[in-house]
């Protein structure tokens, strides 16, 4: 028997991930389309667009996750589901989430076009909010999908004093229905997802394909430091509460920590500070940041918050400081099950060269792995870049990453 073509159209996909880039924010750098924004909504109605054009059965759930169906030939089976996101960092590129996302929908019109009916029944999410959101919470779409999202985060509120819950309602969503919508474990067969890999392995490496095996866990904290305003002239320096220098201090003490040796690779980030009342002539007062850590090993991140935590506690007792930190967020470090692996690994093998490597980027497969298989692909990041403008990755590599994944698609399906 011949092989139906399985080979995605290279142009087809070019072209949709150039019609979401044109979907941003045109005052914001790079191509940025935050969640719940009008740019956001734009993207979305495109994206529904595209399903629906392919006679796909589309629906907003709960968590206002956007899911494309078709139904399988055997309608008691579960199904697979692939997805990812269309938003984006402030001044993020045209490939994070979007690909994967894309892949799906080629991946429905590869099956038409074939005439493949596959035996699962077939869902495409775009999953809501996967990047830190003004909500101080990530993967927000899947965290409502498995009910992870709580009552707490459901009710935190943004800079301008919008409630996630009424968010999601203006999203397409319904809060109030989420755990009673939510799916269990055994209600998808496997979740499978197709990203970039925004890291330079698979470059450096002279390989086209990643066969991820597993994801890192990310601790997100927010810290506020209190010190005391007062004038900048007029204050001697023995006789100040920066807060200013106290959180500079603290952002150099983690990097120092992070660069100690431990059992498995760890990295933490200060990437987002507030400063007040943030005048020239005043000494800080307050400052507020969020710090994450992230590894795939989990006991490493709790046994080096702890430490930090020591070492703010001396410093806010040298500088005349309050230091309190909160925890914003955290995901568990997952795995990739073996099954899933070299059923994935196949499936790359049969269409490029393929490498095995983890993920240090978050993704929704790690709240999805609560109650189902996951696995996913990569393909490479042009000198590593990622969340910013400079993101790249070639027509040719996408393509080859969604033949990968209509190949792992169709494997795991006959199982
Ligand atoms: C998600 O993109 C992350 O921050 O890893
Ligand atoms: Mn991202
Ligand atoms: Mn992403
Ligand atoms: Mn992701």
């Amino acid at each position: 028997m011949t092989e139906p073509n399985l080979s995605p159209n290279q142009e087809r996909i070019a072209s949709d991930i150039h019609k979401l880039a044109s979907l941003t924010n045109p005052s914001k750098p790079g191509w940025t389309r935050r969640p719940f924004t009008s740019w956001y909504a734009l993207g979305r109605e495109w994206l529904q667009e595209q399903m629906a054009e392919l006679h796909m059965s589309v629906h907003y759930d709960a968590a206002s996750n956007l899911i494309g169906s078709i139904p399988g030939s055997e309608s008691e089976l579960k199904p697979i589901m692939v997805g990812s996101h269309t938003d984006t960092v402030t001044g993020g590129g045209r490939f994070d989430g979007i690909i994967g996302v894309i892949a799906g929908l080629e991946l429905v019109r590869v099956l038409r076009e074939s005439g493949i009916t596959l035996r699962h029944p077939l869902e495409i999410v775009d999953f809501t909010a996967e990047e830190p959101s003004e909500f101080g919470i990530s993967t927000i779409g899947s965290r409502g999908m498995v009910n992870n999202l709580t009552e707490e985060m459901l009710l935190r509120q943004d800079p301008n004093g919008l409630v996630l819950k009424e968010a999601i309602v203006l999203a397409g969503g319904n809060p109030d229905l989420i755990s009673e919508q939510a799916r269990k474990p055994g209600d998808v067969a496997l979740y499978l997802e197709l990203h970039i890999e925004q890291g330079p392995i698979l470059e450096q490496s002279l390989h086209r394909l990643g066969v991820v095996t597993g994801i890192v866990g990310i601790h997100r904290y927010r810290i506020v430091v209190e010190g005391s305003p007062n004038h900048a002239g007029t204050t001697p320096m023995t006789m100040r509460s920066d807060a200013l220098t106290g959180a500079a201090q603290l952002v150099l003490e983690l990097e120092a920590l992070m660069n100690l040796a431990y059992e498995e690779s760890v990295v933490g980030t200060v990437g987002k500070l507030n400063v007040e009342p943030n005048a020239s002539n005043v000494i800080p007062g307050r400052v507020e940041f969020d710090l994450e850590i992230r590894s795939i090993n989990s006991s490493i991140l709790v046994d080096i918050i702890a430490v930090y935590q020591e070492k703010a506690k001396r410093i806010a007792h040298q500088r005349g400081l309050a230091i309190q930190f909160d925890s914003l967020s955290k995901s568990e470090p997952i795995r990739v099950n073996n099954e899933v692996q070299s059923g994935i690994r196949s499936a790359c093998q049969q269409t490029g060269s393929t490498l095995d490597l983890p993920s240090g980027a978050g993704h929704d497969g790690n709240q999805i792995s609560r109650i189902a298989p996951i696995g996913m692909i990569f393909v490479p990041s042009k000198e590593g870049r990622s969340h910013c403008p400079e993101e790249w990755t070639s027509q040719e590599d996408v393509a080859l990453g969604v033949e990968a994944l209509i190949r792992a698609v169709l494997l795991f399906d006959q199982r």
